[in-house]
């Protein structure tokens, strides 16, 4: 798709040309330039804002339309085009966010994020980015705005879909990986949402305060690690405040902590519409204002913005310094000569075969089989009939969830799926709804009775249930995983634990598969059901990556990227009243989040953690553990004992036994997943830097490694440790 046309006048065309080569010649290796090259490039950047009008650079740090900042036609600098969303490239929309339907907008719907952080597999992150770079570049996009990787400190923040984790590690790696996976593209990632946006509710206004060291142990990791080890080019300020002032312009979190001591050269992009005042904005660190524009709906003005005509005033009537503004244009321009904007990129591609295998790997290793009481895998020639019952098996997803959503080229649904892999005869697998997602959210007493007919009449019952994404003509807040509103609480809707029981009652086979973005309350029916297995928001394949993992076609590999409590209250930003806040909430857990609660607390979990089962069996042995210089090396042997291939996440937690103040329990510091034939063995060896050992010390406002014993715990998950070793300092 031709996207830029450049106009380029005479007196500058030398230097646009100089500036053009030296995108071209360097494109593969700009991520990592000598330093002589970041020099010459940061001289030519210099050279080119010289050429600028005060007008020209304020029109390229705020919106021109949707999703696009300002270009400089006069200079060749095209606008920037941006696009959702962070598990497939959103559709499009005009100038004015109204859908641009003479395009094709269709793209690879991606098993949500929550999903790919279950594979914990660092090399299907750098895949799943691979196809959001490479998708977005044929969409003609230059960012993609994701990864989501804000903490998911409750599981009823409705947007814990687009997010990963509760451990900041677990993060970090696959963060990294998908970062990396966007940007090898030619295409900016755009890690969001900084910082703290971990509610819904009251998005806009709500003031998060936490200690520093939470800031430092929990919620900064992932985004110091998509800078420093990502090399993320942009990241988005989120809408909420911390500590008083609003994110996308606050001066502790971007000035200080992100362009100060993380060393992020790139540009920071408020999230839509979150900008609230100019001099801040100026001042303290956002580079591009987007959406502003949207509060006046409908008469769109992109000039009237808070970094528009106002900041124009503001510098010539001598009240702010040009400078703030030139050194916005700059990391614009740096993030442009990034990702090839003034060379020729090669082609993108899109709904390619292998994009499809990418969604189909991730959904089934993403899938998390928390419960198997000898059920699965399901006999493909021996069984006769299989009832499917729930609403889920048959609603589409991809377009639901607030600024993610996906037009897929296409969507197989749980039902499609399991017919697709086991059998097209309906004589074989009958459906029947179950549930309908409706408003009020009560159970449908004739629907249940036909489910229980239908369980009754067949083998085995697959109820395939869970939550949703929302879509406004049947809105309700306790059901849906939708930006914009947080979940009332983790109860099942529509009375689908009436339905369980019912069915169970009916057909003591009993399968639960559960969509959604966090866990939910499982406690009425989880030790009467056989098996249960968590699907998230699987993607376009998802329907067939379920069959697969049922029928034992693939072997489940899939851990909890988060607690699944008990009950809500078990949670710990629960169990304080803290969540969601209204105008303030206080993150009084600190850095007791998710499991560093409840091991911590001796709180037991409904499922752990990092739990994940699997079709065979592992032996964990010959333990090591040594140091090697500044690093402790891990080493182990891992066996496949059972009787058919699959694979393992060796799981390494460390244990600080001897500190001067309160730590958790364990916290995970490494892990690798590990693919294994029926009867294989690997040595693995992982590495623990000093940081796996350090914690923040919120007096010095530093990191310490204090002198003592800790234990390493290495195990299949935060609960099931098999092995045990230790290391001083
Ligand atoms: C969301 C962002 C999204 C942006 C653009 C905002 O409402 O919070 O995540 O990228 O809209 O659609």
């Amino acid at each position: 798709m031709i996207k830029h046309f450049l106009k380029i006048s005479s007196g500058v065309f030398a230097l646009m040309i100089a500036f053009s080569t030296h995108a071209q010649t360097n494109h593969k290796t700009t991520k990592h330039l000598p330093k002589s090259d970041e020099k010459r490039l940061s001289a030519k950047i210099d050279s080119l804002v010289s050429l600028m009008t005060l007008e020209e650079k304020v029109s390229m740090i705020k919106s021109a339309s949707a999703f696009t900042n300002g270009g400089v036609p006069r200079l060749g600098i095209p606008e920037i085009v941006m696009s959702d969303g962070p598990h497939g490239v959103r559709h499009e929309v005009n100038r004015d966010w109204s859908r641009n339907e003479k395009v094709d907008s269709r793209a690879t719907f991606l098993p949500a994020e929550i999903a790919l952080a279950s594979t914990w597999n660092k090399d299907l992150a750098y895949k799943y980015g691979t196809v959001l770079g490479t998708e977005a570049k044929h969409r003609g996009k230059d960012i993609i705005l994701g990864p989501g990787i804000n903490i998911v400190r409750s599981p009823l923040n409705g947007r814990n879909f687009e997010y990963m984790s509760e451990d900041p590690y677990l993060i970090s790696v696959m963060g990294v990986g998908y970062v990396k996976g966007v940007q090898d593209q030619g295409i900016s990632a755009c890690v969001k949402h900084y910082l703290a946006n971990n509610q819904e509710t009251k998005r806009q206004e709500v003031d998060v305060l936490m200690d520093e060291r939470a800031l430092r142990e929990i919620y900064l990791p992932g985004f110091k690690a998509a800078v420093q080890k990502g090399n993320a080019y942009t990241i988005m300020g989120a809408y909420n405040k911390f500590r008083g002032q609003y994110c996308t312009h606050n001066e502790y979190l971007i000035n200080k902590v992100l362009k100060g001591e993380m060393g992020f050269k790139g540009a920071v992009i408020s999230d839509w519409s979150a900008v609230q005042n100019t001099m801040q904005a100026l001042k303290f660190g956002t580079d591009i204002e987007m959406g502003t524009e949207m509060r006046n709906w409908g008469n769109w003005n992109f000039n009237k913005v808070f970094m528009g005509d106002t900041a124009i005033s503001l510098v010539k009537a001598g009240v702010v310094d040009v400078s703030y503004i030139d050194a916005k244009v700059k990391r614009i321009l740096w993030v442009m000569h990034k990702i090839n904007m003034f060379g020729k990129r090669t082609p993108g591609a899109i709904n390619t075969p292998e994009h499809q295998k990418v969604a189909l790997n991730v959904a089934e290793e993403g899938i998390v089989l928390l419960k198997n009481n000898n059920i699965l895998p399901l006999k493909k020639d021996a069984l006769k009939s299989i009832a499917v019952i729930g609403d889920n098996a048959v609603r589409l997803q991809a377009e639901g969830g607030g600024s993610a959503q996906v037009l897929a080229y296409y969507e197989i649904t749980p039902l499609k799926g399991l017919r697709n892999v086991y059998a097209p005869d309906t004589q074989k697998v009958s459906f029947s709804q179950g549930y309908v997602v409706k408003k009020d959210g009560t159970a449908d007493p004739q629907l249940i009775a036909e489910a229980v007919k239908a369980a009754s009449e067949a083998e085995v019952a697959i109820v395939i249930g869970g939550f949703v994404h929302g879509y406004t003509n049947e809105w309700n807040d306790k059901a849906f995983d939708s930006e914009g509103a947080d979940k009332k609480d983790i109860k099942l809707p529509f009375g689908q634990d009436e339905l369980i029981k019912a069915v169970v009652k009916a057909n003591p086979n009993t399968i639960v598969v559960l969509l959604g973005g966090s866990a939910s309350d499982m406690s009425q029916w989880v030790n009467d059901v056989k098996a249960i297995a968590q699907v998230w928001y699987p993607g376009m394949e998802g329907g067939n990556a379920l069959a697969n993992i049922l029928f034992g076609k693939t072997n489940p590999s899939g851990k909890l990227p988060v607690t699944f409590p008990k009950q809500l209250s078990d949670m710990p930003s629960h169990s304080i009243g803290e969540f969601p806040g209204d105008s303030t909430v206080n993150y009084k857990e600190g850095i007791f989040v998710g499991y560093r609660h409840f091991d911590t607390h001796h709180i037991e979990p409904l499922f752990p953690f990092g739990h994940g089962l699997s079709y065979t069996q592992f032996a964990f042995s010959n333990l090591h553990v040594q140091k090697q210089g500044e690093n402790v090396l891990v080493s182990l042997s891992l066996k496949n004992t059972g009787k058919v291939d699959g694979a393992e996440v060796v799981q390494v937690y460390v244990s600080d036994e001897q500190a001067s103040v309160e730590r958790p329990k364990q916290e995970l510091k490494a892990f690798e997943k590990v693919f294994l034939k029926a009867g294989e063995s690997k040595n693995i060896s992982l590495t623990l830097g000093k940081e796996a050992f350090q914690f923040f010390d919120d007096k010095k406002l530093d990191w310490v490694l204090e002198a003592g014993k800790f234990t390493i715990n290495v195990g299949s998950s935060s609960k099931e440790i098999k092995l045990k070793g230790a290391v001083s300092f």
